[in-house]
């Protein structure tokens, strides 16, 4: 590896958690760390084998999944859609969402057409017709491309979006043939078989690779790639990240002591609630995925002797410095059940000096990204000086190679951190029992038995 790739890489800090300074009772030693290391000495080996049960890191290794994604943009953008509607939820939409926003320009929409070199780009994750039926004012579907991720091809949400746009489709008239602006990303699925006899175009959602950890596949990396996203860049980083973890001990990986630290943050100093907290606004989106990467893969029902406990920590998303006026006083004065971890940039990649002047003459000269990196310093010790945890992943700065590893070292942390608790951190069975319950509310056919055992024991209402 060359010194300059080297000068590329991302860090975790994790100073500010130890103890000394903060005490025992709510910092860390390294020896606590050391133990839990050892716990989950083997679960990077255990990931890069053809039997693990989560294939993110098996994806990653593979090149089609790249070639295929890239070559398949490429078209795309040949055929200069003015928008793109990008349909999914969870994880089949938020990494796109997040891996765009880090990497776009930060007014992509905004931009010209020329500028832009891409389509003006949209994500509809949600059924409330508000959004989708303002959307579907503004595009014009006949220039568009419309992106549906879904792994399973059966989520509700994005079935109903997806009909929702093809109707649209359908009735734009002048010969559209809905088909034609449909890339479908998804598994083996009833949606994989509709879109196959309509002749629309395919993106395999691998099979081994569950959504919140489908970033650096096409259900992450299509939609970037339209916008003229470099995935090939993100990617690359990805794969540095774990080779250089590869060849260290646990000791020497970001993604693994950052894991122990949450663990021991969590289960012994009573810190279950794990903030992230971004100084750019580029990578806040990455907060939101990664808040349900953590949510949905480490909030379990556990095995403790003979009882079921539920664990995992509550991840809260901030962001420096808009935060530093509304959570961070909870963060120094409230209860001390957090644990925080910055994401900070070492050098923005656009300078901005500031003027000078009333009412703040002490700026004059200053950069905004120095006044934001001061401002995550400042906060990192007010949190010090009041015994609150912190932690810190730096990033040299916002580049497909760093953002790509920054993905990564957050999906190897919680593979990392689903072993300590010894749960599956890949399955969901927990949201199934909400969705059931809906099918039977909207009438599905199959669910009139549900239904009735819903009608039957109405909770008791108290409406004020
Ligand atoms: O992370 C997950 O597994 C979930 O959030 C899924 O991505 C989400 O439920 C959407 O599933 P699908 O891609 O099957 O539509």
């Amino acid at each position: 590896m060359t010194r300059r790739t080297e000068s590329q890489d991302i860090h975790f800090e994790a100073g500010g958690s130890l103890a000394p300074p903060l005490g025992r009772s709510h910092g860390i030693t390294k020896g606590d760390v050391k133990a839990e290391l050892r716990r989950s000495a083997r679960v990077l080996t255990e990931l890069h084998s053809e039997a693990a049960p989560a294939g993110f890191v098996r994806a990653l290794k593979r090149p089609s999944i790249l070639a295929n994604t890239r070559k398949a943009a490429a078209r795309w953008r040949r055929r200069k859609p003015t928008d793109l509607i990008h349909i999914g939820i969870g994880g089949s939409s938020l990494g796109a969402e997040a891996l765009l926003r880090a990497l776009a320009h930060p007014q992509y929409n905004l931009q010209s057409p020329a500028k832009r070199g891409g389509p003006r780009i949209h994500f509809v994750d949600n059924v409330d017709p508000e959004t989708l039926g303002a959307l579907l004012e503004v595009v014009d579907l006949r220039k568009s491309l419309v992106h549906v991720v879904s792994k399973s091809g059966g989520t509700v949400e994005t079935a109903a979006g997806f009909q929702v746009v093809r109707d649209a489709l359908e009735r734009a008239g002048r010969g559209t043939r809905w088909a034609d602006h449909c890339v479908f990303t998804t598994g083996r699925s009833a949606l994989r078989e509709m879109a196959r006899r309509e002749g629309a175009e395919i993106l395999d959602f691998p099979e081994d690779v569950g959504g919140r950890f489908s970033v650096l596949t096409p259900s992450g990396l299509f939609t970037p790639a339209v916008a003229g996203v470099d995935i090939a860049g993100v990617v690359g980083g990805a794969r540095r990240y774990l080779s250089r973890v590869s060849r260290g001990t646990p000791a020497e990986n970001p993604s693994a002591v950052a894991a122990a630290i949450a663990y021991v943050m969590a289960e012994s100093k009573r810190k279950p609630i794990h903030v992230l907290m971004p100084y750019a606004d580029s990578l806040e989106p990455l907060a939101r995925w990664y808040v349900q990467l953590i949510g949905e893969s480490l909030g379990k029902r556990a095995r403790r002797g003979s009882r079921n406990v539920g664990v995992g920590p509550t991840p809260l998303p901030a962001r420096g410095t808009t935060d530093q006026h509304s959570q961070v006083q909870l963060f120094v004065e409230g209860p001390a059940d957090k644990w925080l971890t910055f994401v900070s940039v070492e050098a923005s990649r656009r300078k901005r000096p500031i003027a000078g002047g009333p009412p703040a003459d002490y700026l004059a000269g200053v950069d905004l990204g120095e006044l934001l990196r001061a401002e995550q310093r400042g906060t990192a010790i007010a949190l010090a000086e009041a015994a609150r945890p912190t932690a810190n992943w730096r990033l040299p700065t916002i580049s497909p190679d760093t953002v790509g590893q920054l993905f990564f070292a957050f999906e190897l942390q919680t593979a990392f951190q689903g072993a300590l608790y010894g749960i599956n951190a890949y399955d969901q069975p927990g949201v199934e029992a909400g969705k059931l319950a809906a099918f039977a509310l909207i009438g599905r056919e199959g669910y009139a038995d549900h239904r009735k055992a819903i009608e039957a024991s109405e909770p008791p209402t108290w409406t004020i």
